[in-house]
């Protein structure tokens, strides 16, 4: 079993480009020494996060995620035990998608994979407003 959070949000208004690099390298450096998989997507202003590990871990840094002031309007859409990592065979192990060619490989992962992972086939549906 693993830990799986789930969440969207959007930007804080005044957010610079160098401020939305920052949050990228401190995401992929923290969550590759922290054994957390999944992925930052970034989308016109808004945020798409999947992280995957252990309990006590994610749950600690969600609530640190919750008080950045970099992004508001947090929805959490999972969070909770999951049967099996999804992301762990994907690039690695944390991806930041920010790219039409990115998100674009992501959803061909998440095709193969969501006959094994049923939660494969709801993170492809709430991608569905980013793939227009
Ligand atoms: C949208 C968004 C997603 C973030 N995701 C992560 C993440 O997955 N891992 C992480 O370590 N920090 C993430 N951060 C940054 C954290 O909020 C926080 O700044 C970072 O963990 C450093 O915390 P510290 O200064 O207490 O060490 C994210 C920030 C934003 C705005």
């Amino acid at each position: 079993m693993v830990y799986t959070i789930c969440y969207i949000s959007s930007e804080s208004s005044d957010l610079k480009e160098n401020q939305l690099e920052e949050v990228f390298s401190t995401t992929k450096i923290n969550n590759g020494s922290e054994d957390i998989t999944g992925m930052l997507l970034y989308y016109y202003g808004n945020f798409l996060q999947v992280l995957e590990g252990e309990k006590e871990t994610l749950l600690n840094l969600f609530e640190n995620i919750k008080k950045d002031k970099r992004h508001k309007n947090i929805i959490t859409i999972f969070n909770k035990q999951n049967e099996h990592r999804i992301f762990e065979g994907y690039k690695s192990g944390f991806s930041i998608i920010k790219t039409k060619s990115d998100l674009k490989n992501l959803k061909k992962y998440l095709n193969k994979t969501k006959d094994t992972t049923p939660f494969s086939k709801s993170i492809l549906s709430l991608l569905e407003p980013f793939l227009i």
